[in-house]
């Protein structure tokens, strides 16, 4: 018979205590195109615990919500009402400094009220980003949860909100796990929790859910694909418009999809004409509303051509990273970041080494700067590992539905530094593939490691490559160049390579000899020569720098970093501009006006 009392004991002896919250993880299809929409913001003051043995799913705190401490009721543990405060967004360990080195779960919650909608309209949540798996309670029931730390996800609330007082909880919870994306060893600081927008989106009841426009084929034929895909599996009309070029037609719709391409004579987009087109697509009471550039990144052999240009990335480095507020980013941290790029004459960023905000691809693309977007499959994943795969090409799945009418992004990036194994070539080449399926309009890259054996830039992975990234430090962490001479003359590759690293350490303000390890002149002259040295290989079509600015890493323990990677070029106050930026912004505005690239301006004109 079954007990009358329920035990209250029993969730101590419950370690099966995650599996009801496994189902309804919300992933890539569950993304909504969020170009020119109107939301209700979530952001500002939210209550907030950390919660490091997972007590909350325990003991279901969210059910326990509205009960009272009355003297009939038994004793709880949870009143969120009474706990700390923190605001969304943010990184818990910037807030408080004994959350500093917290990694484990933490709740937020806060009360909202409906906002303002019909009967048949569908409310979402979106979160920005939360790392690195997010669980959303409202109103005492579980509605879905999110894993990755990157990238947005929504989850719909519309049956279960309240027209007033609605409690909302997530739990947010950052461990390092081996089989996760990125596993546990990682050179930058693990920040946790709600750190970038939290919003709500009311939408019809059928409403546009995805959205895509591209120049495809050849840079002689100037045509435009537009997608449209709906939430529902319905046939209807879409209307598309480009005002500035007088442009207004309808795109059929079968099963709630429609493709259509027209010719069009419009102004292609590069770093020195970012042109951007408005373009509004409606579909019933829905419309969105994005501006989009359209450009072609192409490879024609060990060259890349932009626009059947030839195209020299002149680049940097940049973690998401801003110290006093951690992975936060804000329009004004953006648009100083893409300031100091700017400054350094760079036409190229690597948004290392997982999805930045939404923002930086936006500004870019209306400031004319090139990026490389990666997902964190970072050093030694867990490769044979399904749900890892599973995990890391969900992310890359996210980071492209996001992004890829962004025209500033050329390249989606899948890891960084992988060890050459049988299961990281499979791992790694069918996230390519699963990227290239995804969108045909961008290169296909990942940063490599060189061959060791064969002394040469080589990797099995740049079969299913299109642009080959070589991470190297030689002058740094091999002190000697002749490697990199001898590298150099080793390699004849067949695809464009872009030096995704390459730099050396310096304390800010510390001056010294040419020769003194951790001088800003130790510095400046290791990438002054590495500059140098790989200008001459003609197969070399970019370089990034690592990194623009220091960033806070606990495996840098040494007297001079003291838990700072201090290669930036500019230190992490984003003030103190190191003497390599001189020098580095120096070579760069010499290779600019002068194209003293080993190429002419333009070949492969097709
Ligand atoms: C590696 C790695 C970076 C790291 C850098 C360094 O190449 O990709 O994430 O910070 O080296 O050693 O500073």
């Amino acid at each position: 018979m079954e007990s009358l009392v329920k035990d209250p004991y029993a969730h101590l002896h419950d370690e099966d205590y995650a599996k009801p919250f496994a189902a309804g993880r919300v992933q890539a299809a569950n993304l909504i195109t969020m170009a020119g929409r109107a939301t209700v913001s979530l952001d500002g003051v939210w209550n907030f615990v950390i919660d490091p043995h997972d007590e909350g799913l325990r003991q279901r705190w969210y059910e326990i919500q509205n009960k009272s401490h009355s003297k009939d009721s038994p004793p709880l543990d949870y009143d969120d009402a009474h706990w700390q405060t923190t605001k969304v967004p943010s990184c818990w360990n910037t807030v408080r400094p004994e959350w500093f080195h917290f990694e484990g779960s933490a709740w937020y919650s806060r009360t909202f009220d409906s906002p303002p909608s019909s009967k048949k309209d569908r409310i979402f949540l979106r979160v920005g980003a939360a790392n690195y798996e997010a669980r959303v309670f409202l109103n005492g029931r579980f509605m879905g949860s999110h894993q990755g730390g990157s990238t947005p996800f929504f989850i719909e609330l519309s049956a279960n909100l309240e027209p007033l007082n609605n409690l909302l909880q997530i739990q947010v919870e950052n461990r390092c796990r081996a089989d996760r994306v990125p596993m546990n060893h990682t050179d930058w600081f693990n920040y946790g929790g709600l750190y970038r927008e939290v919003c709500l989106v009311v939408l019809p009841a059928v409403f546009i859910q995805d959205f895509h426009a591209a120049w495809i084929n050849e840079p002689a034929r100037k045509e435009i694909q537009f997608e449209v895909c709906l939430s529902e599996p319905i046939d209807g009309v879409a209307q598309i418009e480009l005002p500035e070029l007088d442009q207004v037609f309808e795109m059929v719709l079968v099963a709630g999809k429609g493709v259509k391409k027209i010719n069009l004579d419009f102004q292609a987009w590069s770093p020195d004409n970012p042109k951007l087109y408005e373009i509004k697509v409606s579909y019933g009471t829905d419309a969105i509303l994005d501006q989009v550039g359209f450009r072609q990144i192409r490879c024609h052999g060990d060259r890349l051509l932009l626009n059947g240009e030839d195209l020299f990335l002149r680049g940097i480095s940049v973690h998401e990273e801003n110290l006093p507020i951690g992975k936060v980013s804000n329009e004004q941290t953006v648009r100083d970041m893409l300031r100091h790029t700017k400054e350094l004459n760079a036409n190229f960023i690597r948004l290392s080494h997982y999805p930045h905000h939404e923002l930086v691809a936006s500004i870019a693309d209306e400031l004319g700067i090139l990026l490389w977007a990666e997902i964190p499959v970072y050093w030694a994943i867990d490769f044979g590992n399904p749900d890892t795969f599973n995990d890391a090409n969900n992310q890359l799945q996210e980071l492209i539905r996001r992004d890829r009418n962004r025209s500033s992004i050329i390249f989606w990036g899948v890891g960084n530094e992988n060890h050459d194994t049988d299961a990281r070539l499979s791992f790694m080449s069918r996230l390519a593939a699963a990227a290239r399926k995804a969108d045909d309009t961008r290169l296909i890259s990942a940063a490599c490691l060189i061959n060791r054996e064969t002394f040469q830039i080589q990797d099995r992975l740049s079969e299913v490559l299109d642009v080959i990234g070589i991470n190297e430090y030689f002058g740094w962490y091999e002190p000697s160049f002749e490697g990199l001479s001898q590298l150099l003359n080793n390699s004849n590759p067949t695809k464009p390579i872009v030096i995704t690293e390459t730099g050396a350490d310096a304390l800010p303000g510390l001056h010294g000899e040419h020769s003194d390890r951790y001088s800003e002149e130790n510095q400046s002259l290791i990438l002054e020569t590495q500059l140098k040295m790989l200008k001459k290989a003609s197969y070399i079509r970019g370089i990034s720098p690592w990194v623009l600015y220091d960033f806070r890493t606990e495996r840098r323990q040494n007297s001079f970093q003291r838990g700072i990677n201090l290669k930036g070029l500019i230190a992490s106050d984003r003030q103190h501009k190191k003497i390599s930026f001189q020098k580095v912004s120096e070579i760069y505005a010499d290779w600019a006006k002068n194209c003293t690239t080993p190429v002419n301006k333009s070949i492969g004109k097709v």
